[in-house]
């Protein structure tokens, strides 16, 4: 396990492009088994759950290669609908290549992913979804294999108890090859959902409603071959707006997707950061110093992105006032707070309403502190750029699961950070 260490001080300066974005990247991906044939996927990112994803296409019998930052895959053959329990116990995005191979196959075989860090994260509205498509479910094994099966997929009215990203991109997935209409209420609005429904109309998919909470897919015999162009990542987008806001820099973020940041932009302006906007790039500065923010709580799109909950806290941990975070979407979030405590930060938790009061600091100090998951560590590693002294991020290669090379980026604006092994940590 890799650890990552930052000598803090440095305000961030200078100009940096945003990547590629992950979670668009990850559902296109399992997409790509749809066309029987060639995807072209350009500004893919290099992170360590698209090579998970590409593993997987693999063992399913496609091929894939790079150039760059583009990704070729080809998938005229399937060899198997089965996907590995290692692969989902690596990584829960893999349960996105149920509604792809049922939708391609007919058929598929994978393991119930477990939960995480972040909190349980139960299947259960994708596989309700999916039984009210003409698909059969059985459990295999102890209970943790799900065999699922169908002559063919027949669409129906689909209604989500929430906005769940997943069971929305699954029910598309499983949708745009099957007999007859789709029609999803209450669909995920997160701008991911829409990059997913862009590329499949690419490949001739007749989706309509995209972005918005009713989603309708009008089934059609086959898909064909697409190059596409991934949208910028707007988690990483905020996490280095953040970045810069935390250590009173001033920098420009290049190939910034603004329209899907409004939320996380407007709490940003709440403290005092200036952010401007020029075509697809934004300057972001702070000279003063930042102020609370009454309270944000976590929202499906367009509200205040959950995976921005994290990096918004290690700001706030640092104005001159007292702020709130309710984390609304998931039932664990708060991993960091104890790792910000090392460093100096005032937060006291609420477990019952699952909020977090935040009494900002002068300065933080440099520590040891342990990232539990990919936003999480992302936030520690600002927390250090800010603090007085040297910090080490232990557990960083969550952090590269999402991030194609924090490290880099942070070092383009100036930042005194590495990558280090545990031991030297
Ligand atoms: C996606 O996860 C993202 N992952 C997450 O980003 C993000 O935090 C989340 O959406 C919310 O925006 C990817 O896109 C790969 P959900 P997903 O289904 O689809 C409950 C990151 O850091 N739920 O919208 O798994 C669930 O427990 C990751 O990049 C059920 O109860 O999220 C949660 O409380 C972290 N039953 C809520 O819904 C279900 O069947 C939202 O989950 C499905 C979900």
């Amino acid at each position: 396990m890799s650890s990552i260490k930052v000598v803090g001080g440095e305000q961030l300066k200078g100009e940096l492009k945003i990547q590629g974005s992950k979670n668009a990247a990850l559902p296109i991906i399992a997409a790509t088994v749809l066309n029987k044939g060639i995807t072209i996927l350009r500004n893919c990112p290099k992170i360590l759950d698209v090579f998970h994803m590409i593993n997987i296409l693999e063992e399913l019998g496609c091929t894939t290669n790079w150039e760059g930052n583009t990704l070729y895959v080809d998938s005229s053959v399937i060899t198997t609908p089965s996907v590995s329990e290692d692969s989902v116990r690596k990584m829960r995005s893999s349960i996105l290549f149920l509604g792809a191979l049922l939708g391609r196959c007919h058929e598929v075989t994978i393991a119930y992913p477990g939960g995480c860090s972040i909190g349980k994260r139960p299947i259960d509205y994708h596989l309700n979804a999916m039984k009210k498509m003409n698909v059969t479910e059985e459990f295999l094994g102890d209970g943790d294999i799900i065999h699922c099966y169908t002559d063919k997929i027949i669409g129906n009215d689909i209604f989500l108890e929430f906005p769940s990203v997943g069971a929305t991109q699954n029910v598309i997935l499983a949708s745009v090859l099957s007999e007859g209409r789709t029609r999803i209420f209450n669909a995920a609005r997160e701008p991911e959902v829409t990059e997913l429904c862009n590329y499949l109309q690419e490949a001739g998919a007749r989706i309509c409603g995209k972005g918005t909470s009713y989603i309708e897919v009008e089934g059609v015999k086959e898909l064909h071959d697409v190059a596409f162009t991934l949208m910028p990542d707007r988690i990483v987008a905020g996490t280095y707006m953040t970045a810069i806001a935390a250590t009173y820099g001033d920098a420009v973020l290049t190939d910034f997707p603004i329209r899907e940041l409004d939320s996380v932009i407007r709490v940003l302006r709440k403290t005092g950061c200036k952010i401007e906007t020029l075509d697809d790039n934004v300057r972001v500065y702070c000279k003063k110093r930042l102020q609370p923010v009454e309270i944000i709580k976590t929202q499906p799109y367009p509200g205040f992105p959950t995976d921005m909950q994290s990096q918004m806290m290690t700001v706030l941990c640092l104005s001159n006032g007292e702020s709130t975070i309710v984390e609304k979407i998931f039932e664990s979030r708060y991993q960091n707070v104890d790792e910000l405590r090392k460093m100096g930060a005032k937060i006291d938790l609420e477990a019952s309403e699952n909020k977090a009061i935040i009494t900002g600091v002068e300065q933080l100090n440099g520590a040891v502190v342990k990232s539990h998951d990919l936003r999480g560590g992302a936030a520690l590693v600002i927390a250090g750029l800010a603090a007085e002294g040297t910090t080490v991020v232990q557990g960083a290669t969550s952090i590269e699961r999402g991030y194609e090379d924090i490290c880099r980026d942070l070092a383009a604006l100036g930042a005194n950070i590495r990558y280090c092994s545990e031991s030297a940590s």
